[in-house]
């Protein structure tokens, strides 16, 4: 199985891309994590990365394409989840192509929906361990002990793109860039949309719901 989780920033793709590849053993690719790996690491495209992501702008499709058709390669006969890609219409033609070229197939396209209002309360609480990548909210999910991860010890930071003005920007850039994904994927009939409203743990229930379906059904 293949799928993509997308919506707007702070909706809780991260979270739920986390749950759903320990319950249904996918391997997970969040292209957000995978772009500050790139930056993290110094690669050799780590300093233009860095122009479009601490802006909130959305990173060259050449950049992100070649990512995602590397790790396609690799997990060659593995179920994959997508979480934040793609992010425009291009990127999702030519995921298509890549599919298509590997004999591969894309069933679900979920996106996740909330108020604006509650999309900056949740980010502007964010923190998250620099290290293993778990993500926790000051107020919904806090660490148990402040400003240390659970799982590792390390300490908590806050994104570079987490600061209120950034968010707007992030936000626009959904509605201008990635919103028309939905016509997309309702047109290859893959689409559902999913309430990001409420608790994490009913979020979770509600895609598994789909997923589950979805196994059903094949
Ligand atoms: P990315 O890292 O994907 O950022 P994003 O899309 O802005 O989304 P976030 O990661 O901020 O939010 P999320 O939906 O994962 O929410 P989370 O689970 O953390 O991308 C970053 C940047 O990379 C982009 O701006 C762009 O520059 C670049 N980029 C990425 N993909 C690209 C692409 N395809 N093409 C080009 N450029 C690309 O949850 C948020 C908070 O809410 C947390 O604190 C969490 O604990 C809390 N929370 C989660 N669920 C709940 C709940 N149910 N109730 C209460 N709190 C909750
Ligand atoms: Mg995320």
């Amino acid at each position: 199985m293949m799928m993509v989780l997308f919506g707007p920033p702070g909706v809780g793709k991260g979270t739920q891309a986390d749950l759903l590849s320990q319950k249904y053993n996918l391997v997970k690719f969040s292209m957000g994590d995978v772009l500050r790996e790139e930056i993290a690491l110094s690669s050799p495209v780590a300093t233009e990365l860095e122009k479009y992501l601490y802006r909130g702008m959305l990173a060259p499709d050449d950049i992100v394409l070649g990512l995602v058709e590397n790790f396609l390669l690799e997990h060659r006969g593995t179920d994959i989840l997508f979480d934040g890609f793609p992010r425009t219409i291009n990127q999702a033609e030519n995921l298509q192509k890549i599919v298509a070229r590997l004999a591969l197939l894309l069933n679900l396209a979920l996106e996740m929906h909330l108020s604006e209002e509650d999309l900056i309360k949740r980010l502007v609480n964010r923190t998250y361990c620099p290290h293993c990548g778990r993500i926790y909210n000051y107020i919904t999910n806090p660490p148990k002990t402040n400003g240390v991860c659970d799982v590792c010890g390390y300490t908590l930071e806050k994104r570079h793109d987490d600061d209120e003005k950034i968010i707007k920007k992030r936000l626009k850039v959904y509605e201008q860039r990635t919103r028309a994904l939905t016509d997309f994927y309702k047109s290859q009939n893959i689409y559902d949309r999913i309430d990001a409203n409420g608790s994490q743990k009913e979020i979770f229930k509600r895609i598994s719901e789909i997923i589950d379906v979805h196994i059903d059904k094949r």
